[in-house]
């Protein structure tokens, strides 16, 4: 089955849905998670014209996998770069099913049209899958817990 990709409204139900996965995938492993900080993030992300806009993936009827494209750097290094993938995520249940790639497609498709000529992004465990979706390293990881960061050129 192919994976439908749409855009996130601010006023849709899918925002609390994305909260929930995001939630569940990262709140453990960061200090400072706060849901209402999230929440309001991720509204402020829903552009339609521009960045920042976030795609939801969906497998039939299902929601079942997000992506968020920023305009918030978090790393000086890549201030100048173009804008950064955040927030990449497909629910286990539908992982390996191309719905990342799908995602990854949909969202590098959008960027060019809003006149983005790169993508880049941080990333601690999902290094390969971007490999296999033909994204390249800026820095590769040389420590046990470090980021690697990626990008793909438009
Ligand atoms: C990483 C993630 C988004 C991949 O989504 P997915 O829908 O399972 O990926 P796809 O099915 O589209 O896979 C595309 C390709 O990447 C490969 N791939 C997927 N996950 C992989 C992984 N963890 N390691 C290595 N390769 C991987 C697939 O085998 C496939 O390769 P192929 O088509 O050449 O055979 C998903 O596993 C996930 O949400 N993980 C947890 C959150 C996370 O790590 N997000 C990234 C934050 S930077």
């Amino acid at each position: 089955m192919e994976a439908r990709i749409e855009l996130l409204s601010a006023d849709s139900p899918l925002i609390d849905t994305v909260i929930g996965w995001h939630w569940h995938e990262w709140s453990n492993k960061n200090d400072d998670a706060d849901l209402v900080v999230w929440r309001a993030r991720l509204c402020s992300r829903t552009n339609h014209d521009r960045v920042p806009f976030t795609l939801i993936g969906h497998l039939g009827t299902e929601p079942v996998g997000c992506v968020s494209v920023t305009d918030d750097d978090v790393d000086d290094r890549f201030a100048d770069r173009g804008p950064r993938l955040s927030g990449m995520l497909v629910i286990g249940p539908a992982r390996n099913l191309g719905v990342g790639r799908a995602l990854l497609r949909a969202t590098e498709v959008r960027a060019r049209a809003i006149g983005a000529t790169e993508l880049w992004l941080h990333t601690g465990e999902a290094e390969q899958f971007y490999e296999r979706c033909d994204w390249s390293y800026l820095v590769r990881k040389e420590h046990v817990g470090d980021d690697a960061v990626m990008r793909r050129e438009l």
